[in-house]
């Protein structure tokens, strides 16, 4: 019997597995505090994760109030119980300059709440006290409930211990005889102490997504938000803070990203004693939630992030945290293993728009195999009567007139090619000019009585009612159950008009903010447990749904329908704040540009794009065989270095913003056996030779063998250097590397 064995044995035996048992504990646990803790004589938690460590505690008033967020504390290092700010003047009461977890609306608080609420009599107070807690592995539950009233708050926190990176969301909910409403509900609030701070963030518009601001925190609210129903091209929800000046490789950086694609809001407060509070959530314009007895409200998660190596280092950070923990992953795989590096695909839009045939598809089919594309994605114009944007949407039938046969004949030809197929979808959106809203008009977002204001002649689908989500699943799950589908680019053209809901009663109908989100996170989960090989892309006539709630389903989004390949390093450039490239799909296209008349090589465009996952999106069946040579050698270098290119640790180098004349990325992978460094040129002026290029990340001791991707050293540049050579001599570009809209490109293996 197993357990008459190990009673019986021997007493040597015993000592020497007892001695090997705790040297394998003394190696596998660090000699660090558990990733979460709370230390009853003192009321403070501690959370503790990569080089970060997170602080607060119940103050003697038993609100819950922020100690520490920063650089990883000693083990050692003890903190007294928290202590409220003293009323420093009647004006400023203790209420609302101490900085608390999450605070309600109520007593004196004039900086933002994180919950405001009112109750079914008409009282709008609402003071939030420690309550009850519960340890959780890696963090922390923390019940906050109103000081009279029966409305709980959890808090939940956990810490990724390899980051640092924080997951923290707030459930609300109501205990109340009566109904509560909610009106403001944020996801966490972040505190910074009173310091000298700049603010970055990203804002844009269609085509010209992804624009970093870089400006001085001041007094006041700076806000940033979409009010929009969707993420928005305008604002992005992301935001970085810096002690000091905005610095690429040092100083402080507190960073956070809001995970969610519906109407949000993020504000940056710095109160009138200096301190500065962000407060991030569903968006409260027009908000209003109502809870019934017993009910409760999920807000999205609100990660946060410290770096002490500025704003690359912050980047880095939540790169690997999205390719680690957000992102979907490769089906069938263990817990840590990454997601795949994207297929190079090749994508009919720019080529054909919505005359898209068997034929034609066929023909750009057969070019993209020769190039060594890995998927053919059909773009719009496969559908119902779909031949211009006025037409179509929401009859997600095969149009016969293009397609006599149905999809197999191309599928199967796309196969053959040794491809994989993927096809373009707006399942959230009706043509007026369709069966389905000829049938269901009661299915749009709208307000009865009013107008219905179309944009690209369509309206949004009211994804939150139950049969609408019900259908738009089914739908989906035949298409994607009666064709060899590998890949869906789901597209959402437009935002919200009219957001009515009058299935529900008047003071209902505001839910629609939630639920429609919610119910697209539904289907999205939904059709990936159905068909776990299927891949999606995130579209919003290009970037307009980008975060990371979407990027829980998403495995690649499209940043801008903007391709012009300079405007894109730009684009770039801002995207990879927050986003890895891992999902930045980036096609290489016609040149001149349809959008600014630019004309590029075609080595330019290819290199541009090759930063990021690459897709061909040009008319390729005009390309000749030279370009068609040079695109083929171009795939080839970059499926090579794929993964260090898109899951690498990424240092921007140079930036392409504020007209710069040159720019430069590098990425290293994660065991530094392999780099590889993009440069380019916008226009050379007087003569000057691009800058001695010093490389970050390597191992200083290791030997790095140099190979042109596409590009020359100067003469005499050593083929092989040491890390520190590269890092510190730096790598100088030829001489002959000059002239407009140049690019170069480099990969770095270790010897
Ligand atoms: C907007 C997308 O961003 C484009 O790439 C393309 O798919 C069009 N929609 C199709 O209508």
């Amino acid at each position: 019997m197993g357990g008459s064995n190990k009673a019986g044995k021997h007493p040597m035996l015993k000592a020497i597995t007892c001695g090997l048992l705790l040297l394998f504990a003394a190696i596998i646990t660090p000699a660090q505090p558990a990733a979460s803790a709370f230390d009853a004589a003192s009321k403070v938690f501690r959370l503790d994760g990569g080089n970060v460590s997170y602080l607060f505690g119940v103050n003697p008033r038993g609100e819950l109030q922020q100690l520490y967020w920063g650089g990883k504390l000693a083990a050692t290092d003890n903190f007294k119980q928290a202590v409220p700010l003293r009323e420093a003047a009647s004006f400023d009461s203790s209420y609302t300059t101490t900085p608390q977890e999450y605070a309600g609306w109520g007593a004196g608080l004039y900086v933002e709440p994180a919950l405001k609420v009112t109750f079914a009599e008409g009282n709008r107070d609402l003071v939030l006290h420690y309550d009850s807690h519960e340890l959780t592995q890696n963090g922390v539950n923390v019940v906050l409930k109103d000081i009279k009233r029966y409305v709980f708050v959890t808090l939940h926190y956990s810490i990724d211990p390899e980051s640092g990176i924080l997951a923290r969301l707030a459930t609300i909910e109501n205990r109340e005889p009566q109904p509560v409403r909610v009106e403001e509900a944020a996801a966490a609030a972040w505190s910074l102490p009173p310091a000298h701070y700049s603010l970055n963030y990203l804002t844009g518009r269609w085509a010209g997504e992804w624009t970093l601001n870089q400006e001085t925190l001041h007094p006041g609210e700076r806000v940033i938000e979409s009010r929009r129903g969707s993420t928005g091209h305008q604002a992005n929800p992301w935001f970085a803070i810096q002690t000091g000046d905005p610095d690429e490789e040092h100083g402080e950086v507190w960073f956070g990203a809001l995970a969610w694609s519906g109407s949000w809001r993020i504000t940056f407060e710095q109160d009138q004693l200096d301190a500065v509070r962000v407060v991030g959530g569903f968006n409260p314009f027009d908000f209003g939630y109502v809870l019934h007895p017993g009910q409760s409200l999920e807000t999205p998660i609100f990660y946060g992030g410290y770096s002490s190596h500025g704003l690359g280092g912050a980047s880095r950070l939540l790169h690997r945290f999205e390719i680690s923990q957000i992102l979907p992953r490769r089906v069938g795989t263990g817990p840590s293993a990454a997601p795949k590096p994207r297929p190079v695909i090749y994508n009919s839009w720019e080529a054909t728009e919505m005359n898209v045939t068997e034929a034609g598809q066929i023909a750009l089919a057969e070019k993209a195999a020769a190039l060594g594309v890995d998927r053919f994605v059909m773009d719009d114009g496969w559908f119902g009567q779909r031949k211009t944007d006025h037409a179509g949407l929401g009859d997600w039938y095969v149009n016969s007139e293009k397609f006599p046969h149905g999809l197999k004949p191309l599928i199967d030809k796309v196969h053959s090619l040794h491809m994989d197929f993927g096809l373009w979808v707006e399942p959230e959106m009706v043509n007026p000019d369709s069966d389905l809203y000829r049938k269901h008009p009661e299915w749009v977002l709208n307000m009865p009585g009013r107008p219905r204001s179309e944009a690209r002649n369509q309206l949004v689908l009211n994804l939150a009612r139950p049969d609408v989500r019900a259908y738009v699943l089914s739908f989906l799950d035949k298409l994607l159950t009666e064709n060899d589908i590998a890949f869906l680019k789901w597209d959402y053209n437009r935002n919200w008009s009219e957001p009515g809901w009058d299935q529900l009663p008047p003071t209902e109908q505001k839910k629609v903010y939630v639920e429609f989100t919610r119910n697209l996170y539904f289907i999205l989960a939904e059709l990936k447990r159905r068909h776990p090989k299927v891949e999606l892309e995130s579209c919003s006539g290009g970037g307009g749904r980008v975060d990371l709630g979407i990027l829980k389903y998403a495995d690649e989004v499209w940043p801008s329908d903007n391709t012009d390949p300079f405007d894109r390093l730009t684009q770039q450039d801002g995207f990879t704040y927050p986003y890895t490239a891992q999902v930045m799909m980036a096609w290489v296209t016609d040149s001149p540009h349809w959008l600014n008349k630019r004309s590029t090589s075609l080595t330019y465009r290819m290199l541009s794009s090759m930063q990021g996952s690459l897709g061909i999106g040009a008319n390729i069946t005009k390309w000749t065989d030279e370009e068609t040579a040079t695109v083929k050698r171009l795939i080839a270098s970059y499926h090579e270095a794929q993964p260090t290119i898109v899951q690498g640790d990424l240092y921007r180098l140079i930036s392409p913003r504020n007209g710069s004349e040159f720019s430069a990325t590098q990425t290293v992978n994660r065991g530094k056996s392999q780099s590889v460094v993009f440069a380019f040129i916008h226009s050379t002026q007087e003569g000057r030779t691009f800058p001695k290029l010093k490389l970050k990340g390597l191992d200083p001791a290791a030997q790095y063998a140099v190979t042109p991707i596409d590009g020359k050293l100067q003469p005499g540049s050593p083929e092989v250097a040491s890390g520190a050579y590269w890092m510190n001599h730096g790598m100088d570009m030829s001489e002959e590397f000059r002239g407009d809209f140049q690019g170069a490109a480099f990969r770095l293996d270790k010897k």
